[in-house]
């Protein structure tokens, strides 16, 4: 039943035949059948390396003890397959390997999926020509290097060489790249790092019978090769959401807290969340109401040690981001049915996480598991915010399924925790919070989610965005609570924060020095998918691993900049399938454009500088409601905004327009036409900003004009 329905989601897909905007952008590949791309080094005899490229000819022969390493000039996943056209006798042998970052090409191995060692090189016995193909259970989900190698006297000749691009199973082969979201701007390297991070969504969407790589994490020797291969089943359908393609090729709910919108705004691959996030409902203690730190795969075997521990572990973290990961898919599809079928492992999770709440209002956290870092116990700021949070996304969806008992309990323990955590908690000498009462250090994790949850006041928003700011390196924003760490994950909600706080032009700096000077354009990296994790110093060393070969360069949750950027700088906030903010955040921009599409209708939004003026066009669903919120134009001037309502609401053209009078002064001017930075829009109606409420789903053209 699970697998009519994809079927049918792919027939419709394929149907729909509009143009996509700003494909050029766009890394999914438009067909399967990928060659590679370029030669990126030949060893020893080797006639003709590039004869097997996608702009080669001729075929490639390997003479004696020789290897060639493709480059397919993006990360891609798949299996591999060559036809061999002749070899000198029937006792040759043939290699291939696999790695995401050149740094780990090897004829001895792949980069690595367990903790220690390389994975193995798949052999191929050469008996004569024919079809040599790799097994499904070695679907390599991430590798833009490809390393054919010839151990052996003698020659064998090769006339083709492909990989099957096996992510997003269930699209059409066709409309891999055929995305439903779009983002545009004057800054080239924004564009690249959004479609970057669609792309790295859409590698982490797996078949679902190709999951979990862990299958040799006990392994002790650094220097044998280990097996590796991918056979367990995720969920009940084709495609499962996993962490990254190559490693751990698992269901886990701290990456969903930052794909997940990714994915509305970018494919809108709803079936593929709904059966990942069934998974780790399904793994819920239905005693505890605990959730667990991974979801365990419906079919696994051999046994492994790893996925048995994951049943085992209670992090009190990702257990809420489960929730949170059910939130977010209810927002963009509206799914009342599915939201209300696991309204019951809500509540009895929530009230599990509120059982450690102690007489001071917060949590006791207990557990020491989380995403990388240490010293999670005691009242930590991290574990409270995302609790608070929980707790008033809660609110709002015991209201959507008409379960209102609980709403007054989840309301007071959210007051509780912000009250608690700003005395507590708060540092202010540093101007950010502590990790715990005892605790000198200041996390990034802890800082960020104050600002998300609403714990951080206004006021104190905007001295945690600066604080955090100050920390920068050159790499990226610290993640000190983990030692010498950049997270992009943490990172991607730090992109979160300066937005909320007040201060776009922050996250747009970052996302440029960070996902695309070092994370795109570093030679190291796929130059296509987001790593998942590295040290300050810019080496790529990640402390979970003992092996640095077994760091991801294609993680969901590095994905961030997609939600950053769709609904942050193009401002088009939905809160539900009736509701919705629009709110442009362009920093400096000159030029920003986003749009999508869901399963409830349409968003666009399309921000301009000209000259003396700033115009921002928007559309919403009909249907919808919501609001319009601007930040206090840099100059004095005239707001107006025109609509086009429709034949909804009554009305047929709304029309405002209001003198307005600049918050800059006249020793720092900002530049004419640029919305924000203003000091606060934390809260939507907060001085600084323009609110309009009770506007209907429509087009309406936003025009701020300079005196
Ligand atoms: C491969 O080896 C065979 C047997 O030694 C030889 O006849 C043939 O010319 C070689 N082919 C190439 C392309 O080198
Ligand atoms: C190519 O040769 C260099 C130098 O001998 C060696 O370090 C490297 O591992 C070789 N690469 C492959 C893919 O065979
Ligand atoms: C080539 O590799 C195969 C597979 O590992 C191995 O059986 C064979 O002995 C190797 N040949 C040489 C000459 O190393
Ligand atoms: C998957 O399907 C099996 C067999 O129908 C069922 O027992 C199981 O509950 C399903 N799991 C989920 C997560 O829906
Ligand atoms: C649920 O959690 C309780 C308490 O930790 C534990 O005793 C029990 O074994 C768990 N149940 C399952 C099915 O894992
Ligand atoms: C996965 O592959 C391994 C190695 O070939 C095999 O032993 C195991 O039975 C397979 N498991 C499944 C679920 O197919
Ligand atoms: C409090 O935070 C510090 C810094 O992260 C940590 O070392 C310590 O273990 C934490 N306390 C508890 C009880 O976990
Ligand atoms: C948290 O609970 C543990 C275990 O019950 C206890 O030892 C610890 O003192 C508590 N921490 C705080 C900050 O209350
Ligand atoms: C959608 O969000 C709006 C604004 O928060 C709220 O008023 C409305 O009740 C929500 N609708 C549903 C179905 O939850
Ligand atoms: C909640 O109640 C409203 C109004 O009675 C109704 O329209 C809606 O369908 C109900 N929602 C659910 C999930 O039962
Ligand atoms: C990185 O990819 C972009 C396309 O996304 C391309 O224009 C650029 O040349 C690539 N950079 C390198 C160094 O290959
Ligand atoms: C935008 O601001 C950044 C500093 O935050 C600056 O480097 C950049 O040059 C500015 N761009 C424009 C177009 O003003």
């Amino acid at each position: 039943m699970h697998r009519l329905r994809a079927t049918v989601s792919a027939a419709l897909l394929s149907s729909t035949a509009l143009a996509v905007p700003y494909a050029e952008y766009i890394l999914a590949p438009s067909q399967r059948d990928l060659a590679p791309v370029t030669v990126h080094r030949a060893n020893g005899t080797v006639i003709n390396a590039a004869g097997v490229t996608s702009s080669g000819t001729g075929g490639t022969t390997f003479n004696s003890v020789s290897a060639v390493t493709y480059d397919y000039s993006k990360n891609i996943g798949g299996l591999v397959s060559f036809a061999v056209s002749s070899s000198s006798d029937s006792d040759q042998y043939i290699g291939i390997s696999f790695t995401e970052s050149s740094v780990w090409i090897s004829p001895h191995g792949s980069d690595a999926t367990q903790n220690i060692g390389i994975d193995e090189t798949l052999w191929f016995k050469i008996t004569g020509p024919g079809n040599y193909s790799v097994a499904p259970l070695h679907d390599r989900g991430g590798f833009r290097y490809l390393n054919v190698y010839h151990n052996t006297t003698g020659n064998v000749t090769l006339s083709h060489l492909q990989t099957y691009f096996t992510a997003m199973p269930h699209f059409p082969d066709d409309g891999i790249g055929k995305y439903t979201g779009y983002f545009h701007s004057n800054d080239e390297k924004l564009n690249r790092v959004w479609y970057a991070g669609a792309y790295t969504d859409q590698l982490c969407t797996i078949p679902s019978t190709a999951g979990n790589s862990l299958v040799d994490l006990d392994a002790t020797d650094p220097d044998i090769p280990t097996v590796w291969w991918s056979n367990s089943t995720l969920t009940n359908g084709t495609s499962a959401f996993t962490d990254g393609p190559k490693r751990d090729k698992l269901v886990w709910p701290g990456d969903f807290a930052i794909s997940v919108p990714g994915v509305f705004l970018s494919t809108d691959d709803a079936i593929t969340v709904k059966l990942s996030l069934q998974q780790l409902f399904a793994s819920q203690n239905t005693t505890t109401g605990a959730l667990p730190w991974f979801a365990q795969p419906i079919y696994t075997f051999p046994e492994n040690s790893f996925i048995s521990f994951g049943k085992e572990v209670f992090s009190f973290n990702y257990h809420l981001f489960t929730l949170l990961g059910l939130n977010n898919y209810w927002i963009y599809t509206g799914d009342d049915e599915y939201l209300q079928n696991n309204w019951n492992r809500f509540k009895l999770a929530l009230n599990y996480s509120l059982s450690f709440v102690d007489e001071t209002g917060l949590a006791n956290v207990t557990s020491s598991f989380d995403w990388l870092r240490e010293g999670m116990g005691g009242h930590n700021i991290e574990a409270n915010s995302i609790l608070k949070h929980t707790l008033d996304v809660a609110v709002t969806l015991a209201y959507a399924v008409n379960d209102t008992a609980h709403v007054a309990t989840w309301t007071n323990a959210s007051t509780a925790i912000a009250t608690a955590a700003n005395t507590l908690l708060w540092d202010s000498t540093a101007s950010l919070y502590k990790d715990n009462e005892t605790a000198t250090l200041h996390p990034q994790d802890g800082n960020v989610w104050s600002i998300i949850s609403g714990l951080a006041t206004a006021n104190r928003s905007t001295a945690v965005s600066s604080a955090l700011a100050a920390r920068w390196g050159p790499y990226g924003a610290p993640a000190p609570e983990a030692g010498t760490t950049v997270s992009p994950f943490i990172t991607g909600f730090e992109l979160q924060a300066h937005f909320l706080a007040g201060a776009p032009q922050r996250a747009i700096d970052l996302m440029r020095f960070m996902w695309a000077d070092f994370m795109l354009d570093d030679p190291r990296m796929t130059n296509s998918t987001y790593i998942e994790g590295y040290d300050t110093s810019g080496a790529l060393h990640y402390p979970a691993y003992e092996d640095d070969a077994r760091i991801s360069h294609s993680h969901g949750w590095s994905s961030g900049p997609v939600l950053a950027l769709s609904t942050f700088a193009a401002g088009l906030h939905v809160l539900n399938k009736t509701s919705w903010v629009a709110h442009p955040q362009p920093g400096n921009l000159t030029h920003v454009e986003a749009g999508f599409k869901v399963g409830h209708g349409s968003y666009a939004a399309n921000y301009s500088v000209v000259a003396k003026s700033a115009r921002y066009i928007f559309s919403t669903p009909s249907g919808t409601k919501g609001s319009l919120v601007l930040d206090t134009p840099s100059c004095d001037g005239n707001v107006s905004i025109t609509g086009n309502i429709g034949s909804l609401g009554g009305k047929k053209s709304f029309k405002w327009s209001k003198q307005i009078n600049s918050h800059g002064s006249s020793s720092k001017p900002w530049n004419c036409g640029v919305w924000g930075p203003t000091p606060s829009s934390r809260s939507l109606s907060a001085e600084g900003t323009i609110t309009i409420d009770g506007l209907t789903g429509g087009n309406y053209t936003v025009e701020v004009t300079c005196m």
